[in-house]
């Protein structure tokens, strides 16, 4: 291991993605309709009570207005069936609602999209907006959980690559 005090942001995201993530989609409508749908690794919870979550957004995303606008952002955990929705919503040049097309989903609370299968579903508003560098950190306030009763494994990322965690067996 060479210890580096100077690279490249290349060397950076590698070095960021030796950390295994899940992976989340996020989904949101403003009052005026418009949709946000994208992927993202970024999440984690903040706070447990109250329950509070963050993801982080590259604020020249073509969704920051509509997540900054919107009334209520759904953060659903993929599950490791839904890679080819993990593909569609980082798809870059299309709008939210067109990347929700051909993504089995129905609206929720304030009408957000609420995807189908998903192992879990967390709803809210947001609370913050703290912008640091060139990202945004979105601090939501969960009001509305789904989980699901099967158990579904969550798809991971990892040195940027899709997989799936191995199933834990019982002891
Ligand atoms: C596995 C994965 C994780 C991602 N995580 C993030 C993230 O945490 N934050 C982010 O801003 N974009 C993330 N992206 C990229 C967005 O999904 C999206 O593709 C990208 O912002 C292009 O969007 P735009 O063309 O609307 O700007 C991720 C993409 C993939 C495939």
């Amino acid at each position: 291991m060479i210890p580096q005090t100077t690279f490249d942001s290349r060397t950076f995201r590698q070095a960021c993605g030796q950390f295994p993530t899940g992976v989340t989609a996020i989904t949101a409508v403003t009052a005026t309709g418009e949709y946000a749908a994208l992927t993202a690794n970024s999440f984690t919870s903040v706070s447990l009570d109250p329950a509070k979550v963050l993801f982080c957004l590259i604020t020249t995303s073509s969704s920051f207005s509509v997540l900054r606008d919107a009334q209520r952002i759904a953060v659903h955990i993929l599950g490791h069936e839904q890679e080819d929705t993990a593909r569609r919503l980082a798809t870059s040049g299309l709008t939210g609602a067109e990347r929700l097309e051909g993504v089995d989903w129905t609206a929720g609370p304030d009408g957000v999209p609420v995807l189908a299968d998903c192992p879990a579903i967390l709803s809210g508003r947001t609370d913050e907006i703290i912008v640091s560098g060139d990202h945004s950190i979105f601090i939501l306030d969960i009001d509305h959980l789904a989980v699901t009763e099967e158990e579904i494994p969550a798809i991971t990322f990892y040195r940027g690559r899709f997989s799936t965690p191995p199933t834990p067996t019982a002891n």
